[in-house]
């Protein structure tokens, strides 16, 4: 009786250590991490240095050698295409990763993508990336707020959790996603919305999708907006993209900025107004004579939830404007750019504004 029982509880430990792997050893997906630097790449002095420490130190290798937990669940191989700090992202680096991440989608053996990036501009990055991966396979955009070599740094836990979802069945068709802090973010709507917390990413009134926990998704809600297979926008001949500019509203504002963006070159111009983007009175000028030049002026917010309305702070039929719908400037100018590469034309843009 003595001997069946060690058995027993000895048979009972080997199911319960089977039970503890997340993902069976021949059921591993193909996950591919494209590397851009950040502070989840970021070492600092000390291991309590939280801030003044350098982003973009490691490289893709080091990173996943740091968490050899992935190789249980995924089948992982990494590529570095930059290795910059998010805030000096420029439009020729997301071109660059845009048409890597459909190469690597368009290949059979590849089930998602994973891109490491800071999280200064990953909203921006990963809106970019909803309009122009031509893929339904998960593409999600990771980043951590402390440094690799900090006590209880998220990068690891983020970039394992990362990887699961990319590899995930249940994360198909979603948009491109942001996931930090075991939450999953859509594009469209995620905002970084404090300097330093982990738990700084939001998608203010819309929620997030869903939680990475349990070494799975769970997903509660999707993004209405059209995205990535669906979209229109086709950067695969493109080595530039028009200039767009961000004209910040505040009391006392002047027609300074947006003039010299004009001269600048500028196709099109985003105002982050107050309020339900209003325009200054002495504002309204500067926009007439950028419409007369041909320039697109959209009308967005600084406030960061609720719809521009159409028709609402400024006639924007008669005036021939555009509003950004719910997007923030940040993506709304990245939405021009690619509107622009396609049409000037006001009325279709404003389409496009509704659409994504
Ligand atoms: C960056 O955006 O590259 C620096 C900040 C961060 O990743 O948290």
């Amino acid at each position: 009786m003595k001997l069946k029982l060690k058995m027993l509880i000895a048979s009972t430990a080997v199911m319960g250590a089977f039970a503890a792997q997340p993902v069976l050893a021949d059921a591993k997906p193909h996950v591919v991490i494209l590397a851009t630097g950040g502070t989840i790449a970021g070492t600092g002095a000390t291991s309590t240095t939280t801030v003044g420490y350098t982003a973009a130190k490691l490289g893709v290798d080091q990173m996943i050698a740091s968490v050899p937990e992935l190789a249980k669940v995924a089948d992982v191989r990494g590529e570095q295409v930059a290795q910059i700090a998010s805030e000096s992202m420029t439009n020729e680096v997301w071109l660059k990763l845009a048409k890597r991440v459909n190469e690597v989608l368009a290949q059979k053996d590849v089930d998602g993508v994973v891109i490491t990036h800071g999280t200064d501009t990953i909203e921006e990055t990963a809106y970019f990336l909803n309009l122009v991966v031509k893929s339904k396979k998960p593409v999600v955009v990771v980043g951590a707020m402390r440094p690799a070599t900090a006590i209880s740094a998220d990068g690891p836990i983020n970039l394992y959790n990362a990887v699961l979802l990319a590899g995930s069945k249940d994360a198909m068709g979603k948009g491109v996603m942001v996931a930090l802090n075991d939450q999953i973010n859509a594009a469209r709507e995620v905002t970084k919305t404090n300097t330093s917390t982990a738990d700084t990413f939001k998608s203010p009134e819309m929620g997030v999708l869903g939680y990475m926990q349990d070494n799975k998704p769970h997903f509660y809600r999707m993004s209405t907006r059209k995205n990535t297979a669906d979209s229109e926008f086709d950067i695969s001949k493109l080595n530039s993209l028009p200039r767009v500019d961000i004209v910040y509203g505040y009391a006392n504002m002047d027609r300074v900025a947006m003039d010299a963006d004009i001269a600048a070159g500028a196709q099109g111009i985003v105002q982050a107004g107050v309020g339900d983007g209003s325009v200054a009175a002495q504002m309204m000028p500067a926009f007439r004579d950028a419409r007369k030049k041909g320039v697109i002026v959209v009308r967005s917010s600084r406030v960061g939830n609720g719809i521009v309305a159409r028709n609402g702070e400024a006639n924007d039929d008669k005036e021939d404007l555009v509003v950004s719908d719910t997007l923030t400037a940040q993506k709304a100018r990245i939405l021009l750019m690619l509107g622009l590469t396609k049409t000037h034309d006001t009325k279709e843009l404003q389409r496009m504004f509704y659409t994504y």
